[in-house]
C-alpha cells in the first residue's frame, strides 16, 4: 500500500490543493470549534508545504448539508486554523468559481487559503467530473491529507486525482504506516472492540477474527453478545437481528483459537440518565428493567491481565454510555491500562475513543490515535479506501 507523499514530488512554489479533514464538531451557540484534534493534526502538513514555499489551498467537508447551509460554514475552522497557525487563513466564499480562483492566484508562497465546505455543492457527494475538474483548475498538485473521509469516493477525496498529480499528505502517510501495524501485527495481538451496535462493526469483527489472537468486547455492542450467550440483559440497548450474527462470530472465534471475552460484571442503571440508581452486578444478574452502562471492575482487571503480555493492541469504540459521564468511567479506566502497556503498539481509532484519550492527556502514551471513525474502521476491514486507492503509488 505504499504511496508517494508529499516529500516524494517538487511542490515549490506550486498551488497545492490539500483535502483535509476538518470535520470538527462545533458548539451550537457560540459556533466554536469544540474539539480541534483533526485541525491540529493537519498541521505537519501545512508547515512543510509553507516551508516548501507552496501556494496552500485547504478543502474539506463540515457535516452532511443539503446545499449552502450557513451553520455548517468553515469560518470557525478559519479561525481556529488561524490561530494554530500564528497567520490570517482567509475563507474562500465557495469552493470553486472565479472569484476562489482569483483568490488562489493572489496566493504568496506559504500563503494558506481555505476553501468554504466543499459538501455545499452536491456534486460533491456524487464525485461529478465535472465538479472535480473545477477544484483541479485551483491547483497543479493534490495532496489527500484527510485519512477520516477516505472511504469515500466523493469528489475532493477521490475525483480530483485524475486531474492532477496526486500523493498523500503526511497525516496520511502516518495513519497508513500505523493502522497497517495492525493487518500486520506482532504478537499477541488484542482488539479491544466496543461502540453501542453490532451492525456498524460486524465487517471489522470479521476480519480481526482472522488476524486477534485475543477480542475483548464492551459496550451497548456486548450485549447482543451477553443475550446470544443467553445472558439476561433487563432493558438494555440490543440488536436483537444480530443475535444470530453474535453466535456465528464466537463460533468462529472458538474455531480459529481466537479468546473472545465478554464482560463479566457491569455496571447497571434504573434510567439511561446520568442521576440514576446505579449498581454493579454479574452478568448473571441484571435485573428485569435495569440498563447495562458500563463494564465493571472485574472485567476490567480480566481485560487488563488479557492484554498485559500484548504486543499490539487495538482499542476502538467505548466500553460504556461515554456521553452519559459517571458511565464513561469504564473507557476511562480501559485508556489508562492500554496507555500503560510496555513495549506493545497501541493503536486508538473511531471518534469518541480518540476522545477520552484526548481529554485524558493521554495521547502520547499511545502509538497512533487515529483521526478517523468510519475510515479506520474499514481500514481495519481490510478494505481499499477510495482516498488511497487513487493517490500515486511510491
Ligand atoms: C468522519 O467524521 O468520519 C468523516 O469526516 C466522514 O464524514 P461523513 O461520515 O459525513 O462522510
Amino acid at each position: 500500500m505504499a504511496k508517494k507523499t508529499v516529500r516524494d514530488i517538487d511542490v515549490r512554489g506550486k498551488r497545492v490543493l490539500v483535502r483535509v479533514d476538518f470535520n470538527v464538531p462545533l458548539e451550537t451557540q457560540t459556533a466554536r470549534v469544540l474539539d480541534d484534534a483533526r485541525i491540529r493534526a493537519s498541521l505537519p502538513t501545512i508547515a512543510y508545504l509553507q516551508k516548501q514555499g507552496a501556494r496552500i489551498v485547504l478543502c474539506s467537508h463540515l457535516g452532511r448539508p443539503k446545499g449552502r447551509d450557513e451553520s455548517l460554514s468553515l469560518a470557525p475552522v478559519a479561525r481556529r486554523l488561524s490561530e494554530l497557525l500564528g497567520r490570517h487563513v482567509p475563507l474562500a466564499p465557495d469552493c470553486v468559481g472565479p472569484e476562489t480562483e482569483a483568490m488562489v492566484a493572489s496566493l504568496g508562497p506559504g500563503d494558506v487559503l481555505l476553501l468554504e465546505n466543499v459538501r455545499f455543492h452536491p456534486e460533491e457527494e456524487k464525485n461529478d467530473p465535472e465538479f472535480a475538474r473545477a477544484l483541479a483548475r485551483l491547483a497543479d498538485v493534490f495532496v489527500n491529507d484527510a485519512f477520516a473521509a477516505a472511504h469515500r469516493a466523493h469528489a475532493s477525496t477521490a475525483g480530483v486525482a485524475a486531474y492532477l498529480p496526486a500523493v498523500a499528505g503526511l497525516l496520511m502517510e502516518r495513519e497508513i504506516a500505523n493502522l497497517s501495524r495492525a493487518l500486520e501485527p506482532e504478537r499477541p495481538f488484542a482488539a479491544v472492540i466496543g461502540g453501542a451496535k453490532i451492525s456498524t462493526k460486524i465487517g471489522v469483527l470479521h476480519n480481526l477474527l482472522q488476524r486477534a489472537d485475543r477480542l475483548l468486547l464492551g459496550g451497548g455492542m456486548a450485549n447482543t453478545f451477553l443475550k446470544a450467550e443467553g445472558f439476561p440483559v433487563g432493558d438494555s440497548l440490543v440488536e436483537d437481528d444480530y443475535l444470530e450474527e453474535a453466535r456465528r462470530l464466537m463460533a468462529e472465534a472458538r474455531e480459529r483459537g481466537v479468546r473472545l471475552l465478554l464482560p463479566s460484571d457491569v455496571i447497571v442503571a434504573d434510567r439511561v440518565a446520568a442521576d440514576a440508581g446505579t449498581r454493579r452486578v454479574s452478568v448473571r444478574e441484571v435485573p428485569a428493567g435495569w440498563h447495562i452502562v458500563d463494564i465493571g471492575d472485574t472485567t476490567l482487571d480480566v481485560f487488563a491481565r488479557a492484554l498485559e503480555d500484548c504486543r499490539t493492541v487495538v482499542w476502538n469504540g467505548p466500553v460504556g454510555i461515554m456521553e452519559i459521564e459517571p458511565f464513561a468511567r469504564g473507557s476511562r479506566r480501559l485508556a489508562k491500562i492500554i496507555a500503560g502497556l510496555k513495549g506493545a503498539v497501541t493503536i486508538v481509532g473511531g471518534g469518541e475513543t480518540a476522545a477520552v484519550v484526548e481529554a485524558l492527556g493521554l495521547v502520547d502514551s499511545f502509538t497512533h490515535v487515529s483521526t478517523g471513525g468510519g475510515a479506520t474502521l474499514e481500514f481495519l476491514e481490510g478494505k481499499e479506501l477510495p482516498g488511497i486507492a487513487v493517490l500515486a503509488d511510491a
